[in-house]
């Protein structure tokens, strides 16, 4: 990228947008699932998947010239490095997040122009609903948003249950955990540990029939509730990861009070979020915080940010613990009052 001028490094910032879609369509008509039993034609994969055949072929050979699907002499198209990973069946496909991310929160990206002119989330505008609320009302997206926050996410679970230690906390509660991957993770580490997974009815009902949740049936309990009004209580450790990006001061500090007023004196509260660094430097979290803008109306937080908030709601921010990727984790605690 540093080799190129800036004409063509700006040039290939503004096409972004095509390469999203090109590898959304590929993910949607499952290509790289076509291919798990060894090459096919451009024309089979067609007729297989539904497609018109030449354009499947420019499709394919546009992804090809990124390494993405690689056709040889006789036109037979093959899996690649980063085609296996658009797999349905791999075990950390990204499938899921190529799906969503050029479906409705593509759709709430042509909003951004009116998101940074108002500060309103470009999602609530364009389905005149608030994300979380048209995800449950459309249940469809409400299981591919699932799917792909376990596409995006779930790599971190092993990152963050590498970053603390557990063993001292007998009761888990993940607040918003979604599908219950991150808590299942900490519960296979921690075997003396038990979980409660609280999340909006639909989600719970979907968790509920997920492998990795029947596994723990023994030590996880399932709740269903909105952290607008109430927690669980009697957890030693209350986990939030990718909860409180989503959320504006005001309805972050509702949450954190809930969460507060819940929680013991001696209990922990660790939030798992990108804290995003001072300075221009490249930061992953920087794009995340635009997403958050476009799609829920939330924001992603500097530390001094993240202090503020929390001693708001009646904590003290203790540390914040890195990972080996650029996720942390902040630990805060009830302050002393
Ligand atoms: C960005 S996802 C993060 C999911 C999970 N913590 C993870 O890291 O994969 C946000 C989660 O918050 C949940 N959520 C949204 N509004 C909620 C509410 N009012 N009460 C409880 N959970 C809520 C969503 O259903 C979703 O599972």
């Amino acid at each position: 990228m540093s080799q190129l001028l800036p004409q063509q490094q700006l040039t290939q910032f503004i096409n972004g947008f095509w390469v999203t879609q090109a590898v959304h369509v590929a993910a949607r008509l499952g290509i790289a699932d076509q291919l798990v039993a060894g090459p096919l034609s451009a024309e089979e994969l067609a007729s297989r998947t539904g497609a018109h055949a030449p354009s499947l072929c420019r499709l394919l050979r546009a992804l090809a010239s990124l390494g993405i699907f690689r056709a040889d002499d006789a036109g037979q198209i093959h899996l690649t490095p980063l085609a296996e990973l658009l797999r349905s069946d791999h075990p950390t496909s990204l499938r899921p997040m190529a799906l969503m991310r050029g479906d409705f929160q593509y759709k709430a990206w042509g909003e951004l122009t009116g998101c940074v002119q108002t500060g309103q989330s470009g999602f609530e505008h364009l389905f005149q609903q608030p994300m979380f609320d048209w995800l449950a009302a459309n249940p469809e997206a409400g299981v591919l948003f699932d799917a792909a926050m376990q596409s995006i996410h779930g790599r971190e679970s092993t990152q963050l249950v590498d970053a603390y230690d557990f063993s001292a906390c007998e009761t888990i509660i993940d607040i918003g955990g979604g599908n219950g991957s991150f808590l299942t993770s900490i519960l296979k580490r921690n075997p003396a540990a038990k979980g409660v997974l609280f999340d909006l009815p639909a989600v719970i009902s979907r968790a509920r029939s997920a492998d990795h949740v029947k596994e723990f049936a023994d030590r996880l309990v399932l709740q269903e509730g909105s952290f607008f009004e109430q927690v669980p209580s009697g957890g030693d450790a209350y986990l939030m990861r990718h909860i409180i990006h989503d959320w504006n001061d005001e309805q972050s500090f509702l949450i954190l009070s809930n969460i507060r007023r819940a929680m013991r004196e001696t209990a922990v509260l660790l939030i798992a979020e990108f804290v995003i660094p001072e300075g221009n430097e490249p930061f992953v979290g920087k794009w995340f915080d635009l997403a958050m803008l476009v799609g829920p109306g939330g924001l992603e937080r500097t530390e001094k940010e993240y202090k503020s908030l929390l001693e708001r709601a009646g904590f003290r921010l203790e540390i914040i613990h890195p990972t080996c990727s650029e996720i942390s984790l902040v630990e805060a605690r009830p302050a002393p009052v």
